[in-house]
């Protein structure tokens, strides 16, 4: 097997809603502690077609003394997450990672924000976990924004609920808490933030990171977001997840998702 790839067992894989599934994976305990923001590949083994393995947050991390488990959550959206969501406790997955670098902790910042559109929920989850956990951020500091399409998508909110002292959840059908796009929610609190004082941490589809974008456009705000673009090879070889990045003085450069990120500073990405 080559470096960091393991043969992990399917430990559980529910769904919780419709569509969106949580899988426990049980991994030989050489695997690495992920940072906030890493991710996995994940593939069934055995199977060729899908030939790729497919990207996935991690959402939850655990060590015991002679093993460890990663969670993920997923949303099921093509054959491979089909695949995914029709496996039962057992089976063997071939696990990729932790793969991409994680997002940046600041000690010295005040408030931490989150911002997760859908599945963006499971990187932030793990971050709010670390900060509380390990960075000892106190949940008085952290806010969380969780939106999705309705009630039946919101996932990982008792988990945060554990975590977090403010969660304002937001739903574009108004089914769960406000009729609005998590976007919106939080530049309606933008004013209590200093941005001196405060880092932004997003994850969610692009429309949703490109509208944050313009919000905060000549503010001052710290903000960090995870892409989640396709990725192929997952190990920075092939440049099929290359995003344009701004550099100094007019330039821009191609930086690979799986391998430069997936995390990278919000006003950096050119969101074409
Ligand atoms: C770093 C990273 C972390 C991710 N974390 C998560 C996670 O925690 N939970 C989760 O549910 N998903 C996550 N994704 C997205 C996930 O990898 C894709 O949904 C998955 O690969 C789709 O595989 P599929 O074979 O089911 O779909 P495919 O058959 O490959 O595609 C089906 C449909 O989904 C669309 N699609 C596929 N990949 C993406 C993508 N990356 N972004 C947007 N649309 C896509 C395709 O355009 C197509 O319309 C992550 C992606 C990346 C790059
Ligand atoms: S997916 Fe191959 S370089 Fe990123």
């Amino acid at each position: 097997m080559a470096k960091n790839i393991y043969i992990g067992e399917i430990l559980r894989n529910e769904e919780l809603s419709v569509d969106c599934f949580w899988m426990q994976v049980a991994l030989h305990s050489s695997f690495a502690d992920p940072q906030p923001g890493q991710f996995v590949m994940i593939r069934i083994s055995g199977l060729s077609d899908p030939f790729l393995a497919r990207p996935f947050s991690i959402y939850s991390f655990t060590r015991e003394k002679n093993s460890c488990a990663v969670e993920l959550l997923y949303r099921v959206v093509g054959k491979g997450t089909q695949i995914l969501a029709g496996l039962i406790k057992g089976s063997q997955v071939e696990i990729h990672g932790p793969l991409g670098g994680g997002f940046e902790i600041d000690v010295a910042i005040q408030n931490i924000v989150f911002i997760a559109g859908g599945m963006g929920v499971a990187p932030l989850s793990l971050l709010t976990e670390h900060l509380c956990k390990r960075a000892c951020f106190s949940q008085a500091s952290m806010t969380f924004y969780l939106g999705a399409k309705s009630a039946a998508n919101i996932v990982g909110l008792d988990k945060l609920k554990k975590l977090c002292y403010k969660i304002n959840v937001c739903t574009d059908d108004g089914s769960m808490g406000d009729k609005s796009l998590v976007t919106q929610a939080f530049q309606k609190d933008m004013k209590k933030y200093l941005p001196e004082n405060t880092i932004i941490y997003a994850c969610g589809p692009k429309p949703m990171l490109k509208s944050l974008e313009k919000m905060l456009r000549g503010k001052k705000f710290n903000a960090q977001v995870s892409l989640e673009e396709r990725i192929a090879c997952g190990v920075g070889a092939c440049l099929g997840c290359a995003v344009a990045i701004k550099e100094q003085k007019n330039n821009f450069a191609y930086k690979r998702v799986c391998a430069d990120g997936p995390v990278f500073n919000l006003r950096e990405v050119i969101w074409e």
